[in-house]
């Protein structure tokens, strides 16, 4: 039983979509912004815990005194590349991983697919099921081609049940899909609610923290509704991995957003087949396999995603409306960052993009989060400004700053090297790009957006940019 003074206020409301708690309710949550997520917790918060209790003293010890362990971190690999380096090279025993993202986006098949392969490297892994049962899993793994594989498969949302089974068991690694689905009988209110969500996925990562199991939670991403998110369980554990990608289309990006043991935004490009999840090698090729014709707001940013090279095509698109306020529509990249670059181009170029809507698509369903984009999205914005196309075999990358000027990025020799790999001849970038060594690549320096305009617009005109 929880103590009186241990016990949650009945009266407190939480958003579904981050946990931040209020005591009122509200249509939008304060903290982040989301309509309608707020519901009201009228659970008993968890009783304290075995490693809650009792540790009044020698809770601190001088850092000096602290032994030091030089052992490198254990890792273990899955042989899925593309997930080993989203992990930081291989899965951390011990340590608790989210999967988050759109139902249906593949969670399950990447897990699954994922198990099999940590069993078939003998761990001992445990697949828990809340959503579907083991037949149907198995069916799953039918599918997959990955019935024969030696993965305990199980079905249960009960949280007691659970952690007495992962007591016993002591697996390597166990899945659980998803953590939405499971409840705990310390907490009354209805599974998929924050405090159930929070409750139980704090009872699995202090249990990963305490034996030597990895867990991993899948969390559904919740735009509204009932059901809390993954966002909620964020902060419990070690590594946070998002699947992203458009219905409709095949990539799929596992992104990690945060990882206590590796270097976090390394993504991980998958393509779902009709056997399952099939790992993408060289993704810059693929994302430029479906690149048209050469047209006018089309050019290909040089990029890094994590710690590896991804070239993307850039797409843009202006036309005049009769709205008193143009649309500024953009997929993959960031609005606030659109809004910047026009603004810099009207300010300092004196491009004026008003009475004119503005589409930005980063092909393929990628995201980029990068600032390095900032030279490729001003040259695609003019391109289809002036309807002017650009050469084929251009690259681009550069940070915008508000002033006009060009900023340097980092990792310009990968990009180059990336580039080149992939036939591009030229390259459009910032100050010291000719200070990389190493490259094949004819680059060209650019100090300042306007002159980079002028030269865009007066050279592709003569059909050769940067002479
Ligand atoms: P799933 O892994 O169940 O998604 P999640 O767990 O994130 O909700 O994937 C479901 C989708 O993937 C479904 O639309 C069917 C498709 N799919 C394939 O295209 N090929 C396959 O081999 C499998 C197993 C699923
Ligand atoms: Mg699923």
């Amino acid at each position: 039983m929880p103590l009186a003074h241990e016990c949650m206020s009945n009266s407190n409301y939480s958003c579904t979509a981050c946990g931040n708690i209020t005591s009122k309710w509200a249509g939008r949550c304060e903290a982040c912004g989301e309509w309608n997520s707020i519901s009201e917790d009228t659970g008993l918060s968890q009783g304290p815990t075995k490693t809650s209790l009792g540790r009044s003293r020698g809770l601190f010890i001088p850092l000096n005194n602290l032994k030091s362990t030089d052992k490198p971190l254990q890792r273990i690999k899955c042989d899925l590349d593309e997930l080993d380096r989203v992990l930081g090279g291989g899965l951390v025993p011990s340590s608790a991983i989210l999967v988050g993202g759109d139902p249906g986006i593949g969670k399950s098949t990447l897990l699954l697919q994922a198990a099999a392969k940590f069993a078939i490297n003998g761990l001992k892994t445990l697949y828990l099921s809340g959503e579907e049962a083991s037949s149907q899993v198995k069916l799953r793994a039918k599918r997959l081609e990955l019935e024969e594989s030696p993965i305990q498969l199980g079905s249960d949302t009960n949280l007691r049940n659970i952690l007495t089974t992962l007591e016993k068991e002591k697996p390597d690694l166990a899945i659980i899909d998803s953590i939405q689905t499971i409840w705990s009988d310390k907490v009354e209110s209805a599974p998929g609610t924050v405090s159930q969500v929070r409750a139980a996925a704090h009872e699995l990562t202090s249990f990963a923290k305490r034996s030597n199991t990895s867990i991993v939670l899948v969390g559904h991403v919740t735009k509204e509704g009932q059901i809390a998110g993954p966002r909620v369980v964020e902060h419990m554990v070690d590594t946070v991995l998002y699947f992203e990608g458009e219905r409709g289309n095949q990539f799929r990006i596992l992104r990690s957003v945060k990882n206590r043991f590796g270097p976090a935004d390394e993504i991980g490009v998958f393509e779902m087949t009709g056997l399952g999840l099939q790992q993408v090698i060289n993704p810059s090729a693929l994302f430029l396999s479906s690149r048209g014709a050469p047209s006018a707001g089309s050019c290909v940013f040089a990029g890094i995603e994590g710690t590896r090279p991804l070239l993307v095509e850039i797409q843009a698109l202006v036309s005049p409306t009769p709205l008193s306020q143009p649309r500024r529509s953009v997929i993959g990249w960031d609005s606030n960052r659109l809004a910047m670059i026009l603004a810099v181009l009207e300010a300092r170029c004196e491009i004026q993009f008003s009475g004119l809507d503005v589409y930005l698509n980063v092909a393929g369903g990628l995201k980029i989060s990068e600032p390095a984009a900032d030279l490729a999205v001003a040259a695609a914005l003019i391109s289809a400004r002036e309807n002017i196309i650009i050469p084929e075999s251009y690259v681009f990358f550069g940070e915008v700053s508000l002033s006009g000027a060009i900023r340097s990025v980092g990792k310009m020799e990968n990009r180059l090297k990336e580039a080149e790999k992939l036939g591009f001849k030229q390259a459009e970038g910032p100050k010291n790009i000719q200070s990389v060594e190493d490259s094949n690549l004819e680059v060209f320096e650019n100090l300042d957006l306007l002159s980079f305009v002028n030269k865009l617009v007066d050279d592709t005109k003569k059909q050769t940019l940067g002479t």
